[in-house]
């Protein structure tokens, strides 16, 4: 089995670089054959664990910053009320790169933990295979499908059975600015790309950074994604990243969002460094840079260093996506292995869902709670502001492609790899970037 998942990565590396139609055909029925076996082997384990004891159950994720930890540590001290142990398996990488891949690993090797930290599309593959525990009772208990945002409830139920827990819901067109910098300077955050160009002469003639900016791919894509939006609207953006047709690619409205792309180099570090998220957070809190284009776990970050929202920090929409939510919904799935954690897994569910729960998650992450009724607090704009364009619905509901909710591993993987290759070397045409997609497009999954 070790051998199998060894063998299968580069594997998938290659298909993915040449041949992304058939490693798509072949790879379902290679995990679900891995996956049989596994299961067989999981089933074969003893467990005896009883509900009424203490029951540890391995939770894998890749929550590791100060508030993500925060986060959790509510979570799990509130299990442990219920004899619960939450034993953490945290795989370090902003937004969940490793994690997804320790995860499938385990699956192959029948180790997996009890629960998953699985966001987006994925979801419903991992359902498909029949991996994840549905939990329709703790789900009409709760009254979920009323209480929910219409869209989390769908994204949770892809084959009309709830099988993940909803934690929060964040916003990924945030620029965060530095109130102290801002202030010095006598500058208003900018609502456009012109008033962004006067800041940053600004703030650049002053010896301080623009833009907090790290070149690992997924911060990139973080950033292009809100700039395809800002450069169009909800519906470009759907064509491009979750129909992937070749039209969206080559379209002025994608050269647009390529363009600014590079522009927005020249008022970011140079040189550009692949640090973390919580890095370039600090770069902004500390005033060496002045902003940053980061999910609003950033906010939860910088709350939890002490750093009070509206005080040393506040957060606009990214010129020109005010009007969207640009969304990113934390989840965590339960592994159908083991009928003896299955109370544990449904304990879990219930806690996670309670609305004081729910506020206090949520505030310390960052997000918003996926109760629709549940308003953040009013003196947090940037959660308020987030509940509210969320609240208007799907039509402005826009799904994020760097963080899972748009499309497929294989498809979002695809798609970086080219906006990178264009963001790190000039000489790359904006058409020849845009011809590559095209043509990539009509070998992605659909
Ligand atoms: C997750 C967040 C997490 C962030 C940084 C996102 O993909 O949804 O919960 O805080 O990555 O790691």
């Amino acid at each position: 089995m070790h051998t199998a998942i060894r063998n299968w990565w580069p594997f998938a590396e290659f298909v993915g670089k040449y041949s992304i139609r058939r490693a798509c055909q072949c790879m379902p029925a290679f995990i679900a054959l891995c996956l049989l076996l596994s299961n067989a082997q999981v089933q074969a384990q003893t467990q005896t664990q009883s509900t009424n004891q203490n029951q540890s159950v391995q939770v894998l994720h890749w929550w590791m910053s100060s508030s993500e930890h925060k986060a959790v540590a509510l979570l799990s001290g509130r299990l442990a009320q219920d004899n619960i142990s939450w034993t953490d398996a945290v795989i370090p990488s902003g937004s969940g790169i490793g994690a997804g891949i320790v995860l499938k690993s385990r699956m192959l090797a029948g180790n997996a933990p009890e629960f998953a930290q699985l966001n987006g599309v994925i979801i419903s593959e991992w359902a498909d295979l029949g991996l994840l525990l549905e939990i329709d009772a703790i789900a009409a208990e709760g009254k979920w499908e009323k209480n929910l945002f219409p869209s989390v409830w769908n994204l949770i139920r892809p084959r009309q059975h709830p099988v993940a827990i909803p934690l929060g819901i964040h916003r990924i067109n945030t620029l965060f600015y530095n109130r102290k910098v801002f202030a010095r300077f006598e500058l208003n955050p900018p609502a456009s790309w012109d008033e962004f160009e006067i800041v940053a002469r600004k703030l650049q003639a002053a010896g301080i950074i623009p833009l907090a900016q790290s070149a690992e791919p997924w911060q990139v894509a973080t950033l292009f994604e809100t700039l395809v939006l800002a450069e169009s609207d909800a519906v470009f953006y759907r064509e491009a990243f979750v129909h992937k047709t070749a039209a969206a690619f080559t379209d002025a409205r994608f050269a647009r969002a390529l363009t600014r792309l590079r522009w927005l180099k020249k008022w970011m570090p140079q040189p550009l460094h692949e640090n973390t998220w919580t890095d370039m957070t600090r770069m902004m809190a500390d005033g060496d840079a002045a902003m940053l284009v980061m999910g609003d776990w950033a906010k939860g970050e910088l709350n939890a260093w002490g750093i009070v929202t509206d005080g040393g920090f506040s957060c606009v929409a990214v010129p020109r996506t005010a009007a969207y939510h640009l969304y990113d919904i934390d989840t965590l799935v339960m592994l159908a292995k083991d009928a003896s954690f299955r109370s544990a897994q449904e304990k879990i569910a219930q806690i996670a869902l309670a609305p004081a729960m729910q506020a206090e998650y949520n505030q310390i992450k960052g997000s918003i709670s996926v109760l629709r009724n549940l308003e953040p607090p009013k003196n947090d704009r940037c959660a308020q502001s987030s509940w509210k364009v969320f609240s208007r619905g799907s039509a402005v509901q826009v799904p994020s492609l760097a963080h899972r909710m748009a499309t497929d591993e294989i498809s979002k993987d695809a798609i970086i790899a080219e906006v990178m290759r264009f963001f790190s070397d000039d000489k790359i045409a904006v058409t020849d970037t845009q011809r590559r997609l095209a043509a990539i497009s009509r070998n992605l999954p659909k």
